[in-house]
């Protein structure tokens, strides 16, 4: 039996800052450049290279018995009229499942099977978003403040980028009339 000793971490929602801190990842627009469908607004944006969205690992074995968890944080923000939004991807293990737990902000969770199938469901305090195997998933921050949520999946479940970064997701979320609106991605 492997001993590993219980923890806790703590989230400060004000700071946006997790304690002990883990690995923490920070992805500036250059990092996701391509998955933006306005290529004029990026350019223009590239100037800043705005953090779009940071998340905070805690450090667990990538071991099937554990559970990976992470609190992300994803920037109010738009290029061009798309809003901010996390790289998405599946996992490694392709039927793990995962849970978000909305803490602050709202959001939209947009959901995809890999036969094109697509689901967005809302990210809003106090939301719990239930992730099932096989579905690709990326968060959408809709708000004016930062949106952050809670992860939990298997520890062994890793993450596979590679597809949504060449293809895109099927489906994507602009700003239309003032409002979050789900579009058909015209380059998928
Ligand atoms: C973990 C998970 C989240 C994301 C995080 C950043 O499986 O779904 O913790 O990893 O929100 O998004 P990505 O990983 O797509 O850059
Ligand atoms: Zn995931």
């Amino acid at each position: 039996m492997n001993y590993f000793e219980p923890f806790n971490s703590y989230i400060d929602l004000e700071k946006m800052k997790l304690s002990p801190e883990g690995e923490l990842i920070i992805r500036k627009l250059n990092d996701m450049a391509e998955m933006y469908q306005n290529q004029e607004a990026v350019k223009e944006s590239l100037k800043e290279n705005p953090v779009i969205y940071k998340f905070y690992n805690v450090q667990i074995p990538e071991e099937s018995g554990h559970l990976q968890h992470c609190i992300s944080i994803v920037y109010p923000g738009k290029i061009g009229n798309e809003y901010y939004m996390t790289k998405g991807h599946f996992h490694k293990i392709k039927d793990t499942s995962e849970i978000y737990l909305t803490l602050k902000g709202r959001g939209k969770l947009v959901m995809q099977m890999p036969d094109q199938k697509s689901k967005v469901v809302e990210m809003k305090e106090g939301s719990i978003s239930y992730i099932p195997p096989y579905w690709a998933h990326r968060t959408i921050n809709i708000g004016d403040e930062p949106l952050i949520f809670f992860s939990v999946y298997r520890g062994d479940a890793g993450h596979n980028y590679g597809i949504i970064e060449k293809k895109g997701m099927a489906v994507i979320i602009v700003e239309e009339e003032g409002k979050p609106t789900i579009k058909k991605n015209p380059a998928y």
